[in-house]
């Protein structure tokens, strides 16, 4: 028998848009449904991945290039040993960041040309997610919530104006990709925005994946 692959879905947003706490509620409800989940993220979420983590977001990496290339190495390291193997296995995966937020964050918040950024993702051949969910909430509110966290890393102390093009560049991928990413309103109590997000990949998963084993 073959095992069918198992749906990849990420979830994505600005900095300060509760996905870890959406994340972990949605593979609960996952793992409820019968799906054995294998929940991730980006950057770090692999061995060796630590290392870049804290080089990306704590090193001194000025250079949007040399940023950029971090971020698509982890990658890589990630698909290989975490994604793939689960995905080929049959699992969910469940990945906090992954290429939307490299489009977001280094094409409209840093400015790395559109044409080069893809160039490079189709050389590294990252596979696309099944299901995107982008949890949408205005710069200001996340900075707010932000504050209440804490310390900023490197790439969240870039300022309103930096995260301000990162969410206008979210906004205009859930345009493009009407099909795979599912724009949910995250400014609400977080049981109202985790009911919408199940609701959402509910349907999606009936859609696209729910046939026969
Ligand atoms: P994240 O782990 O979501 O931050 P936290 O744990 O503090 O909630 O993401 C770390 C940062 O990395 C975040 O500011 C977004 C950034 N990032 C990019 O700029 N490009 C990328 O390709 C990825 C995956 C993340």
């Amino acid at each position: 028998m073959t095992v069918r692959r198992g749906p990849f879905i990420t979830l994505e947003g600005i900095d300060g848009c509760g996905k870890s706490t959406q994340a972990a509620r949605l593979a609960r409800w996952l793992q409820e449904r019968g799906y054995s989940v294998e929940r991730t993220f980006e950057p770090g979420g692999w061995e060796g991945g630590r290392t870049l983590r804290s080089l990306v977001l704590e090193g001194e990496i000025s250079d949007p290039d040399t940023e950029l290339l971090i971020f698509l190495a982890d990658r890589s390291g990630h698909l290989a040993s975490v994604i793939r193997p689960a995905l080929e296995a049959g699992q969910a995966v469940l990945c906090e960041r992954y290429s939307d937020s490299t489009w977001a964050y280094q094409a409209g918040g840093r400015g790395v040309p559109p044409e080069k950024l893809r160039g490079l993702m189709e050389l590294c051949g990252f596979p696309e997610p099944d299901l995107t969910v982008f949890l949408k909430i205005s710069p200001a509110a996340a900075a707010e919530r932000l504050v209440k966290r804490g310390k900023a890393d490197r790439i969240e102390a870039g300022g309103l104006a930096f995260m301000a093009r990162v969410a206008g560049a979210y906004a205009d991928l859930a345009k493009a990709h009407p099909g795979r990413i599912i724009t949910v309103p995250a400014e609400g109590p977080e049981e109202t925005v985790a009911l919408q997000i199940r609701r959402e990949v509910e349907r999606a998963l009936k859609n696209y994946f729910e046939v026969p084993r």
